[in-house]
């Protein structure tokens, strides 16, 4: 199998969209009017949500109408909360079939159909014409991608001259093993990390120059203790992450916690421009 089939393979549940549902109707929501905001518990998947999410969209210099591309969109949290907040036209591409489904579908109940869609596909191999993009975002994607110049070179072709690539991902950041599972791959063989040096070497390669750098470990563990006490006192929400992760999602949290705490690694944005 390759990567991008394995990668798939292990995001994909079978069963997500009928889960995401009854836990909107568990809650409360009407799922066929879903205020977009809502779903940020269950489709913002990445350390820190949709806060993480704020924090990194915030950086872009975005404006009402630009096109902007998501690689590697997931549920379309992020898709939804751009077009919703930002008012602009969002174009999703992720590589797992069942997500791509899930996020129209999302899309869909939250009313937001025309102002963003999903393609399946794969980052290295983007279906979109040369510098049809204002903006480009990119969050927890590269650590399931080998070859990561292919990628960037990709979002820099589709970018226009005066884009911003806004990119979060978790990199490695120290010499240790790593604890498996973690949310992005069961075991090393789907995990490509990587240090934020070897990234700043790839995007220049691909004609993309850093001009913010944050590594967001503090963040982060903040993130995990507030989790935890809300955890203890109330117990696990119904609409949530662990939905999206299966059967072993929270030894995968605990070891993703474990693994930033040991400094091993660390959830890190870049904000890049074509040189
Ligand atoms: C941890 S999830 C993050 C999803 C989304 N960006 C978010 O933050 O909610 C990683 C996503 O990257 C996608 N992905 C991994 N490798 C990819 C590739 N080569 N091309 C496109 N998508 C890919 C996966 O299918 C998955 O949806």
């Amino acid at each position: 199998m390759g990567e991008e089939e394995s990668v798939a393979q292990h995001y994909s549940l079978g069963s997500l969209e009928a889960r995401i549902v009854d836990a909107l109707v568990a809650t409360g929501f009407d799922p066929e009017r879903l205020q977009p905001d809502r779903l940020a518990p269950v489709d913002e998947f990445h350390v820190g949500g949709r806060a993480a999410t704020v924090a990194l969209i915030d950086q872009m210099d975005l404006h009402q109408g630009q096109r902007v591309l998501d690689v590697g969109s997931g549920l379309g949290g992020t898709a939804r909360y751009l077009a919703h907040t930002h008012r602009v036209v969002v174009t999703g591409i992720d590589v797992t079939e069942e997500y791509v489904h899930v996020a129209r579908s999302l899309t869909s109940r939250a009313g937001l159909d025309e102002q963003v869609t999903f393609h399946l596909g794969s980052a290295g191999r983007l279906p979109f014409d040369d510098r049809s993009f204002d903006r480009a975002c990119m969050l927890h994607v590269g650590m399931n991608i080998a070859d990561k110049h292919a990628v960037f070179a990709e979002i820099r072709r589709v970018l226009t001259d005066d884009g911003v690539f806004a990119l979060y991902d978790i990199m490695r950041t120290g010499t240790g093993g790593v604890a498996y599972p973690v949310p992005w791959a069961s075991t090393p063989a789907t995990s490509f990390l990587a240090e934020p040096a070897r990234y700043r070497e790839l995007l220049a390669k691909a004609g993309l120059s850093v001009v913010g750098e944050r590594d967001r470990r503090d963040f982060a563990l903040a993130f995990f203790r507030e989790l935890r006490a809300r955890f203890a006192e109330s117990g696990p929400p119904s609409l949530g992450l662990h939905i999206v992760m299966g059967h072993d999602a929270a030894a995968k949290v605990a070891n993703m916690i474990d693994n930033i705490e040991r400094a091993l690694v660390s959830p890190t944005e870049m904000i890049c421009r074509p040189e």
